[in-house]
């Protein structure tokens, strides 16, 4: 399939990217980029790679996704069924397969990355170890060695009882597949056990589920830190660059404001870069990685990381150069990028407060033009097609001259703005 005309031609997963030519969208020669997954993330990294002339093909499992509405084309399947993802990759002939969400059918991404048919970003054995809790936290904690919260598996609700007894309380029970803080809980004994198993299956993306145990880490913040691995144009090798640390509330498991940059001490700042650098070098690839992490005085904990751009990391739509979409989409055609911080900022989520079915009427915004009267900020409605109250339908972002500022103007800018049937 290596051609002259193959924009990023596939080959070993972990040799870096090259693109020495960028085609034209809607010819055979286009630079072609397929996401699976079109949230509001990848709307993002959609209009980004179009600025660069890729042509863009978004998928996911419902119609009029966010970044179904500014992609060439798009395609509504069962991302979990490898077949189906096989048949649009066939259709579609992407050289470059961005996996945007966690549900998906990763044996057919490994597969069709193993036959050459294109390039899965960051590498398919990085997108099933992450999408496991289990799969990645044995990585960071047992191979790598990194500081991690206590932490054990569990399978049963008995096998849940003594893992909670050997990790100790308080402690927090995730399922092993979810995301966004679904079927997660936090329990203080023995007596929330039973609650906490059927819970997480509740929450968990297939029945019977895995979960997994974590000793509660009393941290004073937590942080993502954005880790981008590009080509370097001098070398023609893989570098690695951090992005300031990003500080952010969370809040039912989902985030609620974010900020750039969070004050660290040095030595702080010090061992965060060394643990991203070590957990992403483990995942190999190229691109955007969120790596969150706990903070306790000199002490960081991993916690996890996203292969991609990471929903608190929207506060770099301002507050960056380049934002953590335009990062990616250059990653991923082994284009350089700058970290480079522009201005103090923040982002807030705008929730859908109430619900708003999916149907003729679509969803309605209110108080925009308020929203955008305050000074720096700036908004993005994802155009998602229904509202439920907790639902994230936009957000407001800002710059200022210091973050508690920004975060002040974010916050006004996104209580501004209210869903409407
Ligand atoms: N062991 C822990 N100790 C203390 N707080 C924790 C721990 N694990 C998770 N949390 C808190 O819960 C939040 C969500 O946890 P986690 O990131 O594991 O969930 P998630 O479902 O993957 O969420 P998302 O997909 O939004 O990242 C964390 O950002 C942190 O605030
Ligand atoms: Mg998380």
């Amino acid at each position: 399939m290596t051609s002259a005309h193959d924009p990023v031609a596939p080959h070993d997963p972990l040799a870096p990217p090259t693109t020495d030519r960028f085609g034209t969208p809607g010819t055979p020669q286009a630079t072609r980029v397929m996401l699976l997954g079109s949230g509001e993330l990848g709307k993002e990294v959609t209009i980004a790679l179009q600025r660069l002339g890729v042509e863009v093909i978004a998928v996911d499992r419902y119609d009029a996704a966010p970044a179904h509405q500014v992609a060439h084309r798009s395609h509504t399947i069962d991302m979990t069924n490898g077949d189906e993802v096989r048949r649009v990759v066939e259709l579609e002939k992407p050289q470059v397969i961005l996996p945007e969400i966690e549900a998906i059918a990763t044996a057919a991404l490994a597969e069709i990355e193993a036959e050459g048919l294109a390039r899965v970003v960051p590498t398919a054995r990085a997108v099933q170890l992450t999408m496991d809790r289990e799969g990645i936290r044995r990585l960071a904690a047992e191979e790598l060695g990194l500081p991690t919260s206590r932490y054990a598996f569990a399978s049963s609700l008995e096998e849940l009882r003594e893992a909670c007894e050997a990790i100790g309380y308080p402690c927090l029970v995730k399922p092993t597949m979810s995301s966004s803080g679904k079927g997660q809980s936090s329990l203080h004994g023995p007596g929330d056990v039973e609650t906490a198993w059927n819970y997480a299956q509740s929450g968990a993306r297939v029945a019977g589920a895995r979960v997994i145990v974590e000793s509660f880490v009393d941290f004073e913040y937590e942080i993502t830190l954005l880790t981008v691995r590009s080509v370097d144009p001098d070398t023609g090798k893989i570098r690695t660059d951090f992005c300031e640390p990003i500080g952010h509330t969370q809040e039912r498991g989902d985030y609620v404001e974010s900020w750039q940059p969070q004050p660290m001490t040095q030595d702080a700042y010090d061992s965060a870069r060394s643990v991203a650098a070590r957990i992403t070098g483990a995942l190999g690839g190229v691109g955007v990685f969120g790596v969150e992490l706990f903070v306790k005085g000199v002490d960081v904990y991993f916690s996890e990381v996203s292969p991609r751009p990471h929903d608190t990391g929207l506060v770099t739509l301002r507050s960056q150069v380049l934002s953590e979409f335009e990062m990616h989409a250059r990653a991923v055609l082994g284009l350089p990028v700058v970290t480079t911080m522009a201005s103090p900022g923040a982002s807030a989520v705008v929730y859908g407060g109430t619900d708003v079915e999916d149907g003729a009427e679509g969803v309605g915004f209110t108080g925009v033009a308020a929203a955008l009267a305050v000074p720096e900020a700036d908004v993005r409605l994802f155009g998602k097609p229904s509202a439920t109250e907790f639902r994230r339908m936009g957000v407001a972002v800002a710059t200022a001259e210091d973050v508690e500022a920004a975060r002040e103007r974010a916050r006004l800018a996104a209580a501004h703005i209210s869903v409407v049937p």
